[in-house]
């Protein structure tokens, strides 16, 4: 009886302690980065992987290739983790994306990982984002915390294009500005701007399930709720306002889509902060940017990402 309980344990802890990672990978070409990378996210996304990661290697020939490791519960055999898998690629919209292995891995202490994760990140001249277990730690007390709880939303800080948004923004945030943060994610651009010294923030989303983290995120740092609003919302659709600052850290097309209706958001010396596109998909924006009545104050770059902040280009 012992023993049968001992087996039962340790085919309960074996089960807990590891799970199946499958390898899945795609050629790149010069401009389909973000889009392959999104893509990728929506395998592990709808594939119910309980965690992942997308890297970019390159061989000798400079070819490219997009790899997503994905990780998922062992509760099923991985031959028929693998089928499900391959059936699932099958769909047009996963074309070009293959499985190139599967394997056991031993658990890791992904708790531990997750909050050793995300230290510290000074950005821009003031600001420092972190995740709010490193409050104690009084890390940059001469910069502006922003306090960003690390879950599903896009906009931890980590990424590159949010870091660029976040530079371009500290510059051009007054006191007494109003923000319309387009795709706000965790929230990230609308709380640093409150922080600066804005005094309303206006949010919008496609995702609704951003909506409760940004809020978690805005109480975390302590920001008023009646100086915010929220909403599900597609661009600037049904947007009548004007704001001083605009944020939209997006991809190239939900930007250009947005782009004939950025100036009527505008106050008059207002800017538009666009950020979330590669260096290569710069030069189709910035020729639509100046067709649509804006012109560019400043550029940035980051690694292979590229951001600009924009003002009316008359009157
Ligand atoms: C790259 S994340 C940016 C998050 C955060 N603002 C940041 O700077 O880190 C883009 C966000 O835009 C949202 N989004 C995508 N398409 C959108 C649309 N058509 N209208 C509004 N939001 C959209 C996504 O749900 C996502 O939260």
């Amino acid at each position: 009886m012992q023993d049968e309980l001992e087996i039962f344990k340790k085919a309960q802890d074996e089960k807990n302690n590891y799970w199946w990672t499958v390898e899945f990978s795609t050629a790149l070409s010069q401009n389909d980065r973000s889009t392959k990378e999104e893509l990728m996210s929506t395998v592990a996304a709808i594939s119910n992987s309980i965690g992942s990661e997308i890297t970019v290697e390159h061989n000798d020939l400079g070819e490219y290739r997009l790899f997503l490791k994905a990780h998922y519960n062992s509760s099923i055999g991985i031959d028929e983790l693998a089928a499900e898998l391959e059936y699932f690629l099958k769909d047009p919209a996963f074309k070009g994306i293959e499985i190139s292995r599967c394997y056991k891995t031993s658990n890791q202490p992904w708790e531990t990982q997750h909050y050793d994760a995300f230290p510290p990140l000074p950005v821009g001249k003031n600001l420092v984002v972190m995740a709010p277990w490193h409050e104690k730690e009084k890390a940059y007390p001469e910069r502006t915390p922003i306090y960003i709880y690390p879950a599903t939303a896009f906009g931890t800080g980590y990424h590159e294009s949010t870091r660029i948004a976040l530079t371009l923004l500290e510059e051009a945030v007054k006191a007494g500005d109003v923000i319309l943060d387009v795709g706000t994610g965790t929230g990230i651009l609308f709380i640093a701007a409150l922080k600066l010294g804005a005094d309303k923030a206006i949010a919008r989303d496609i995702d609704p399930t951003t909506i409760e983290e940004a809020k978690r995120n805005m109480n975390l740092n302590g920001i008023n709720p009646k100086v915010c609003t929220l909403s599900v919302a597609d661009l600037l659709k049904g947007f009548r306002d004007q704001v001083n600052i605009l944020t939209a850290n997006i991809l190239l097309n939900p930007n250009l889509a947005m782009l004939p209706d950025v100036r009527r958001a505008l106050k008059p010396k207002g800017c538009a902060i666009f950020s979330g596109m590669t260096n290569v998909e710069s030069y189709t924006f910035i020729s639509v940017l100046e067709s649509s009545g804006m012109t560019i104050e400043k550029e940035m770059k980051f690694g292979d990402w590229w951001g600009c902040r924009a003002v009316k280009a008359w009157g």
